[in-house]
């Protein structure tokens, strides 16, 4: 293992987001090494961060593209105690988070596209992933929460398929930016947000995430295993469910991708 430039920012106090932090110069997916951490009994809070992916893994089996030296590509242990059910509102906490620590660096740039895309600009530039780990009853063990940030990829940094739709950081303000500091400010974000809902319910979260939604008000499709819905995003759910008006009346959309009409989908 490399020496850990973000060592300097281990809170060291265990419980705490980034109490420890294990990083890697090359792993396949941090989300893999968390799984093995995890595993062998790595406690809440405990942090994979690593400089380059081989196989970054997105949400719906896409891939996750992660150059070295540039971004940051980091898988949280978190240990809730939690139905099941309710972890993919574990990844809508962890979009405030996000877009709150980016408020540091991009100040009124930031907005969060349901379920777990952060913006930049109107294009992405992270996403976020909630893995949950069972036992064989179905006990929620605990969940491997990834989090990628386009830091300082330039323009020609980002795969040509993807040209229209991504940003950086970088690209969106013309400044390069530290990305220790930003895991700080992601981690100290997630902890605070994170005991929030712990004590008080998914609720308390809910108006801050409505706060940055960039699809309130907008026309979207969404697709789930080939179905698709149309209509005008009213906000989320107690739930964390997306709400739509539609020609029918209202929908709850529990999972899906969501196309928005004059934006990237
Ligand atoms: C998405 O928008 O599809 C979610 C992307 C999540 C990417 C992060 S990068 C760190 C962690 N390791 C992975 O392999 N994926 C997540």
């Amino acid at each position: 293992m490399a020496a850990n430039p973000y060592q300097s920012i281990e809170t060291g106090t265990p419980g705490r987001i980034g109490w420890r932090i294990h990083y890697f110069d090359e792993v396949g997916s941090t989300q893999k090494v968390a799984a093995e951490l995890a595993n062998d009994g790595a406690a809440h809070g405990t942090v994979v961060i690593a400089e380059r992916q081989s196989a970054g893994r997105g949400r719906m089996g896409r891939q996750w593209h992660s150059p070295p030296g540039l971004n940051l590509y980091q898988t949280i242990i978190l240990r809730p105690t939690m139905p099941l059910a309710e972890v993919p509102r574990l990844s809508l906490v962890a979009g405030v988070a996000a877009a709150e620590a980016l408020e540091s660096v991009a100040a009124g740039l930031v907005a969060l596209k349901w379920p777990n895309d952060v913006w930049l600009r109107g294009r992405k530039a992270g996403g976020i992933i909630a893995e949950a780990v069972t036992d064989p009853g179905q006990g929620l063990r605990c969940v491997l929460l990834g989090i990628g940030i386009n830091v300082n990829l330039a323009p020609d940094q980002i795969p040509e398929e993807l040209r229209d739709k991504a940003t950086s950081i970088r690209i969106a303000t013309g400044r390069q930016c530290d990305r220790i500091a930003l895991a700080a400010a992601l981690f100290n974000r997630l902890d605070s947000r994170y005991m929030e809902i712990q004590q008080h319910g998914f609720a308390v979260v809910r108006p801050r995430w409505e706060g940055y939604s960039a699809l309130t008000g907008k026309r979207v499709t969404v697709i789930d295993s080939g179905a698709r819905i149309t209509g005008t995003v009213r906000g989320i759910d107690a739930e964390g469910a997306l709400m739509l008006e539609t020609e029918s009346g209202p929908a709850r959309i529990m999972t899906g991708d969501v196309t928005v009409a004059g934006a990237y989908d």
